[in-house]
């Protein structure tokens, strides 16, 4: 058994414990807010907090999460609403399919946590996600709107 917690909840979970965190989220918990791509690390679009961090949950084996702090694009949002980053994304109409777009906020997250004014060279250093549609230049004004308002 694997307990963690997951958007401020316990949970128990009972599967194989090299099963990847997204297998555990979209296939037995349900929650299909974090997303598959690629399923190698290299895309973004399944990225999570674990204890605050981004990371990237097609590759993280659900042991891994043992007593864990987790979180998931379904609990970004507080009770006084969306989170800043979420309100950036809506007001600078970020999102062409949205495919990509939880991964991506759930790394700008983690990155403003860590440093709360980023210059483009530090969004573009840190933020390593892939967008087909090409989004880029709304992501970093987004992310300057966000920084504002954090
Ligand atoms: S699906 Fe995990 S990084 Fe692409
Ligand atoms: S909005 Fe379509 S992949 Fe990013």
């Amino acid at each position: 058994m694997i307990e963690f917690q997951l958007n401020g909840e316990s949970v128990s979970i009972d599967v194989d414990r090299k099963m990847p965190v997204l297998w555990v989220l979209r296939d037995i918990l349900k929650l299909t807010g974090t997303k598959y791509g690629c399923g190698i690390a290299q895309c973004g679009a399944c990225t999570i907090h674990v204890d605050g961090k981004a990371m990237r949950s097609c590759v993280l084996p659900i042991a891994n999460l043992r007593n864990k702090e987790v979180t998931t694009i379904e609990g970004l949002a507080g009770e006084d609403g969306l989170h800043p980053v979420q309100q950036a994304w809506i007001d600078e109409q970020v999102p062409q399919c949205g495919y990509c777009q939880p991964g991506m906020i759930m790394s700008v997250v983690a990155l403003l946590a860590e440093n709360p004014d980023p210059d483009d060279a530090v969004i573009d250093r840190s933020i390593t996600n892939i967008c087909r549609c090409g989004t880029y230049p709304r992501i970093r004004k987004a992310i300057h709107r966000a920084a504002k308002s954090t």
